[in-house]
Protein backbone atom coordinates (compact mmCIF):
# COMPACT_ATOMS: atom_id res chain seq x y z
CA UNK A 1 0.00 0.00 0.00
CA UNK A 2 1.26 3.71 -0.58
CA UNK A 3 2.16 5.54 2.12
CA UNK A 4 -0.07 8.32 3.73
CA UNK A 5 0.76 11.07 5.24
CA UNK A 6 -1.92 12.87 7.53
CA UNK A 7 -1.15 16.25 8.86
CA UNK A 8 -2.32 16.73 12.46
CA UNK A 9 -4.59 19.78 12.66
CA UNK A 10 -3.25 20.15 16.54
CA UNK A 11 -0.43 22.20 15.34
CA UNK A 12 -2.79 24.83 13.08
CA UNK A 13 -4.49 27.52 14.18
CA UNK A 14 -8.11 26.64 15.52
CA UNK A 15 -9.66 30.03 14.92
CA UNK A 16 -8.55 29.33 10.82
CA UNK A 17 -8.84 25.76 10.71
CA UNK A 18 -11.22 25.57 7.58
CA UNK A 19 -8.17 27.21 5.78
CA UNK A 20 -5.74 25.19 7.47
CA UNK A 21 -7.39 22.18 6.06
CA UNK A 22 -6.69 23.68 2.74
CA UNK A 23 -3.53 24.72 3.31
CA UNK A 24 -2.39 21.10 3.57
CA UNK A 25 -4.66 19.80 0.36
CA UNK A 26 -2.84 16.70 -1.03
CA UNK A 27 -2.75 14.92 2.28
CA UNK A 28 -4.14 11.77 2.44
CA UNK A 29 -5.96 12.36 5.43
CA UNK A 30 -6.61 15.05 8.29
CA UNK A 31 -5.49 13.88 11.77
CA UNK A 32 -8.06 15.19 14.14
CA UNK A 33 -6.73 15.05 18.21
CA UNK A 34 -10.04 15.12 20.88
CA UNK A 35 -8.09 15.05 23.97
CA UNK A 36 -10.33 15.43 27.08
CA UNK A 37 -8.42 16.47 29.55
CA UNK A 38 -8.64 13.02 31.43
CA UNK A 39 -6.94 10.37 29.05
CA UNK A 40 -4.23 13.08 28.42
CA UNK A 41 -3.84 16.62 30.53
CA UNK A 42 -4.82 18.75 27.58
CA UNK A 43 -8.33 19.53 26.54
CA UNK A 44 -8.88 20.31 22.57
CA UNK A 45 -12.20 19.65 20.68
CA UNK A 46 -15.29 17.65 19.98
CA UNK A 47 -17.96 16.27 18.02
CA UNK A 48 -19.31 20.03 16.86
CA UNK A 49 -16.07 21.27 15.62
CA UNK A 50 -15.53 17.64 13.99
CA UNK A 51 -18.94 18.26 12.09
CA UNK A 52 -18.38 21.72 10.99
CA UNK A 53 -14.62 20.43 9.93
CA UNK A 54 -15.67 17.87 7.77
CA UNK A 55 -18.15 19.97 6.01
CA UNK A 56 -15.76 22.62 5.21
CA UNK A 57 -13.23 20.08 4.09
CA UNK A 58 -12.93 17.28 1.33
CA UNK A 59 -10.17 15.66 3.24
CA UNK A 60 -11.16 12.76 4.85
CA UNK A 61 -11.08 12.78 9.41
CA UNK A 62 -8.92 11.04 11.01
CA UNK A 63 -10.18 11.64 14.77
CA UNK A 64 -7.73 10.63 17.09
CA UNK A 65 -9.53 9.89 20.28
CA UNK A 66 -7.69 11.04 23.64
CA UNK A 67 -10.11 10.34 25.61
CA UNK A 68 -11.83 8.28 28.11
CA UNK A 69 -14.90 6.05 27.63
CA UNK A 70 -14.39 5.81 24.10
CA UNK A 71 -16.87 3.23 23.94
CA UNK A 72 -19.39 5.57 24.68
CA UNK A 73 -18.45 8.22 22.65
CA UNK A 74 -16.76 7.12 19.44
CA UNK A 75 -19.49 6.41 17.32
CA UNK A 76 -20.58 9.80 18.00
CA UNK A 77 -17.57 10.65 15.56
CA UNK A 78 -18.11 8.66 13.19
CA UNK A 79 -22.26 9.99 12.71
CA UNK A 80 -20.15 13.52 13.15
CA UNK A 81 -18.36 13.03 9.82
CA UNK A 82 -15.24 11.12 10.59
CA UNK A 83 -13.85 8.59 8.10
CA UNK A 84 -11.66 7.16 10.34
CA UNK A 85 -11.76 7.02 14.08
CA UNK A 86 -9.10 5.67 16.62
CA UNK A 87 -9.74 4.69 20.22
CA UNK A 88 -7.14 4.05 22.92
CA UNK A 89 -7.00 0.65 24.02
CA UNK A 90 -6.21 1.52 27.55
CA UNK A 91 -9.52 3.59 27.47
CA UNK A 92 -11.81 0.85 26.29
CA UNK A 93 -13.76 -1.46 28.05
CA UNK A 94 -14.74 -3.60 25.15
CA UNK A 95 -12.32 -2.81 21.97
CA UNK A 96 -13.98 -5.50 19.46
CA UNK A 97 -17.58 -4.54 20.56
CA UNK A 98 -16.26 -0.40 20.02
CA UNK A 99 -14.76 -1.77 16.47
CA UNK A 100 -17.64 -3.41 15.33
CA UNK A 101 -19.95 -0.73 15.76
CA UNK A 102 -17.34 1.73 14.61
CA UNK A 103 -17.24 -0.48 11.37
CA UNK A 104 -20.72 -0.95 11.31
CA UNK A 105 -21.64 3.04 11.12
CA UNK A 106 -19.34 3.17 8.23
CA UNK A 107 -16.13 4.01 9.30
CA UNK A 108 -12.56 2.76 9.34
CA UNK A 109 -11.77 1.36 12.99
CA UNK A 110 -8.40 1.99 14.60
CA UNK A 111 -6.62 1.28 18.03
CA UNK A 112 -4.31 2.91 19.58
CA UNK A 113 -1.42 2.27 21.94
CA UNK A 114 0.62 4.50 24.01
CA UNK A 115 3.70 3.99 24.55
CA UNK A 116 3.93 1.84 27.68
CA UNK A 117 1.32 -0.23 25.91
CA UNK A 118 2.67 -3.67 24.32
CA UNK A 119 1.09 -4.85 20.86
CA UNK A 120 1.38 -8.48 21.77
CA UNK A 121 -1.40 -9.08 23.86
CA UNK A 122 -3.93 -7.54 21.28
CA UNK A 123 -2.75 -9.30 18.56
CA UNK A 124 -6.08 -11.30 18.32
CA UNK A 125 -8.12 -8.24 17.65
CA UNK A 126 -6.19 -7.27 14.24
CA UNK A 127 -8.78 -8.59 12.22
CA UNK A 128 -11.40 -6.51 13.74
CA UNK A 129 -9.51 -3.48 13.22
CA UNK A 130 -8.20 -1.64 9.94
CA UNK A 131 -5.48 0.47 11.35
CA UNK A 132 -3.47 0.30 14.62
CA UNK A 133 -1.64 3.54 15.76
CA UNK A 134 1.66 3.06 17.53
CA UNK A 135 2.04 6.10 19.55
CA UNK A 136 5.91 7.66 19.18
CA UNK A 137 5.22 10.34 22.14
CA UNK A 138 3.51 10.38 25.03
CA UNK A 139 -0.06 11.51 23.90
CA UNK A 140 -1.58 15.07 24.90
CA UNK A 141 0.92 17.43 23.08
CA UNK A 142 2.15 18.51 19.57
CA UNK A 143 6.17 18.84 19.18
CA UNK A 144 7.50 16.29 21.32
CA UNK A 145 10.82 14.88 20.53
CA UNK A 146 9.93 11.25 18.68
CA UNK A 147 11.00 8.24 21.15
CA UNK A 148 13.24 6.00 18.93
CA UNK A 149 12.21 3.18 21.72
CA UNK A 150 9.24 2.56 20.06
CA UNK A 151 10.70 1.94 16.38
CA UNK A 152 11.33 -2.27 18.04
CA UNK A 153 7.26 -2.17 18.06
CA UNK A 154 6.58 -0.73 14.74
CA UNK A 155 8.70 -3.00 13.34
CA UNK A 156 7.02 -6.35 15.63
CA UNK A 157 3.71 -4.92 14.77
CA UNK A 158 4.17 -4.82 11.25
CA UNK A 159 5.64 -8.45 11.22
CA UNK A 160 2.30 -9.66 13.04
CA UNK A 161 0.25 -7.72 10.31
CA UNK A 162 2.60 -9.82 7.56
CA UNK A 163 2.60 -12.86 9.47
CA UNK A 164 -1.63 -12.95 9.38
CA UNK A 165 -1.85 -11.66 6.01
CA UNK A 166 -3.79 -8.22 7.15
CA UNK A 167 -4.56 -5.46 5.28
CA UNK A 168 -4.16 -3.38 7.91
CA UNK A 169 -2.82 0.11 8.12
CA UNK A 170 0.18 1.32 10.72
CA UNK A 171 0.12 5.13 11.67
CA UNK A 172 2.67 6.93 13.89
CA UNK A 173 2.47 9.49 15.67
CA UNK A 174 4.32 11.88 17.24
CA UNK A 175 7.45 13.74 16.71
CA UNK A 176 7.39 12.44 12.92
CA UNK A 177 9.71 14.69 10.95
CA UNK A 178 12.21 15.08 7.87
CA UNK A 179 14.81 13.95 10.72
CA UNK A 180 12.39 10.69 12.15
CA UNK A 181 10.05 9.91 8.96
CA UNK A 182 12.49 7.39 7.41
CA UNK A 183 12.79 5.62 10.50
CA UNK A 184 9.05 5.31 10.51
CA UNK A 185 8.58 3.69 7.42
CA UNK A 186 11.69 1.60 7.64
CA UNK A 187 10.35 0.17 10.57
CA UNK A 188 6.91 -0.33 8.96
CA UNK A 189 4.76 2.18 9.02
CA UNK A 190 2.49 3.42 5.99
CA UNK A 191 0.25 6.35 7.55
CA UNK A 192 2.78 9.37 9.12
CA UNK A 193 0.70 11.68 10.98
CA UNK A 194 2.86 14.55 11.27
CA UNK A 195 2.03 18.14 13.24
CA UNK A 196 4.84 20.48 13.75
CA UNK A 197 6.63 18.93 11.01
CA UNK A 198 3.72 20.42 8.40
CA UNK A 199 2.04 23.32 10.20
CA UNK A 200 5.44 24.69 11.72
CA UNK A 201 6.73 25.11 8.00
CA UNK A 202 6.41 28.12 6.16
CA UNK A 203 4.32 26.24 3.25
CA UNK A 204 2.94 23.43 5.18
CA UNK A 205 1.68 21.55 1.51
CA UNK A 206 5.31 21.48 0.86
CA UNK A 207 6.48 20.09 4.20
CA UNK A 208 3.64 17.11 3.10
CA UNK A 209 5.44 16.65 -0.27
CA UNK A 210 8.85 16.33 1.13
CA UNK A 211 7.81 14.34 4.12
CA UNK A 212 6.05 11.74 1.52
CA UNK A 213 8.73 11.49 -0.42
CA UNK A 214 11.30 10.86 1.90
CA UNK A 215 8.98 8.33 3.54
CA UNK A 216 8.30 6.42 -0.29
CA UNK A 217 12.07 6.07 -1.02
CA UNK A 218 12.63 4.46 3.01
CA UNK A 219 9.80 2.49 2.31
CA UNK A 220 10.80 1.19 -1.22
CA UNK A 221 14.01 -0.01 0.46
CA UNK A 222 12.65 -1.29 3.55
CA UNK A 223 12.44 -5.15 3.87
CA UNK A 224 9.24 -5.18 5.35
CA UNK A 225 7.67 -3.59 2.35
CA UNK A 226 9.75 -6.36 -0.18
CA UNK A 227 8.39 -9.46 1.72
CA UNK A 228 4.77 -7.90 1.49
CA UNK A 229 5.38 -7.57 -2.40
CA UNK A 230 4.97 -3.95 -2.16
CA UNK A 231 8.58 -2.57 -2.81
CA UNK A 232 8.75 0.09 -5.73
CA UNK A 233 4.97 0.85 -5.01
C1 LIG B 1 -0.10 14.06 20.36
C2 LIG B 1 -1.01 13.99 19.16
C3 LIG B 1 -0.31 14.14 17.88
C4 LIG B 1 0.37 15.48 17.70
C5 LIG B 1 1.61 15.25 16.90
O1 LIG B 1 -0.76 13.57 21.47
O2 LIG B 1 -1.72 12.77 19.12
O3 LIG B 1 -1.16 13.88 16.77
O4 LIG B 1 -0.40 16.42 17.03
O5 LIG B 1 2.30 16.44 16.84
P1 LIG B 1 3.85 16.44 16.40
O6 LIG B 1 3.91 15.91 15.01
O7 LIG B 1 4.24 17.87 16.51
O8 LIG B 1 4.57 15.56 17.38
ZN1 LIG C 1 -2.76 12.23 17.24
Amino acid sequence: MAVQINPSILSADFARLADEAKAVEGADWLHVDVMDNHFVPNLTLGVPVVESLARATDTPLDCHLMIEAPDRWAPQYVEAGASSVTFHVEAAAAPVRLAREIRAKGARASMALKPATPIEPYEDLLPELDMVLIMTVEPGFGGQAFLDIMLPKIRRTRELITKRGLELWLQVDGGVSASTIERCADAGADVLVAGSAVYGASDPAEAVRALRTQAEAATAKASWACDHGTKGT
